[in-house]
């Protein structure tokens, strides 16, 4: 299992939901560019959200560009313990799901044992309407908490600034769990998620598209 300690924090974890899909590779290549270690990747299933991404057939091309790259795998799925294996196979380093994703207790704590017992690190995420205070049971057994700080489901969508308490009420219960911002990171948003205090930042449309990647990585971080 990788060790998410061995990494300074604050840093990035670039979501490729908005690289451009042709050229995976070199898409991919401007996250070593920047000198940065992990690449946010986004499962979406048509049921938990809207929308769906990536296929198996996408997945495996991205697994093979990313490399030695820590892949932060997202899942925005229904009944998350039924995919876990699949994507312990695809070489995820950190899987994280959804806390409304499970009914009750068990799931949650099933779920947390599944990706544990395949030596990947365990995340979970809050969309942005549920309480921090739901994970008060979990805050032990997890590697890294994800605040949602839009609704899950699409890249570009404005930042909600109610994730800033909830990053702040996470680092406050556990001071070395990883917790990770999720949705609407750009120049404007990142200096009040880092002031918050946390570690990791996801940004999608900020970054891909744009001939500055490289710059725009680097400034989010000042
Ligand atoms: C949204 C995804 C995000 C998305 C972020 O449900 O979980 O990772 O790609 O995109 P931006 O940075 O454009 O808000
Ligand atoms: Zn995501």
């Amino acid at each position: 299992m990788i060790s998410l300690k061995q990494f300074s924090y604050p840093t990035l974890s670039p979501s490729i939901l908005s690289m451009d899909n042709t050229k995976s590779a070199q898409e991919i290549d401007l996250i070593r560019k920047s000198g940065l270690n992990f690449v946010h990747i986004d499962i979406m299933d048509g049921k938990f959200v809207p929308n769906c991404s990536f296929s198996d057939a996408e997945m495996e091309v991205i697994v093979k560009d990313s490399y030695e790259l820590v892949k932060d795998v997202h899942i925005m799925v229904v009944e998350p313990w039924k995919l876990i294996e699949k994507y312990a196979s695809f070489g995820a380093d950190i899987i994280t799901f959804h806390y409304e994703a499970c009914l009750d207790k068990e799931h949650v704590l099933n779920t947390i044992k599944l990706i544990r017992n395949h030596g990947i690190n365990v995340g979970i995420s809050i969309s942005p309407d549920t309480d921090p205070s739901v994970l008060d049971p979990y805050i032990n057994d997890v590697d890294l908490v994800l605040v949602m700080s839009v609704y899950p489901g699409k890249g570009g969508q404005k930042f909600l600034p109610n994730s800033l308490d909830k990053i702040r009420y996470i680092k406050n219960k556990r001071k070395d769990v990883v917790v990770e911002v999720d949705g609407g990171i750009n120049g404007e948003t990142a200096p009040l998620v880092l002031e918050a205090g946390v570690d990791l930042l996801v940004s999608g449309s900020y970054l891909f598209g744009h001939d500055d990647f490289i710059d725009r990585a680097k400034g989010l971080l000042k």
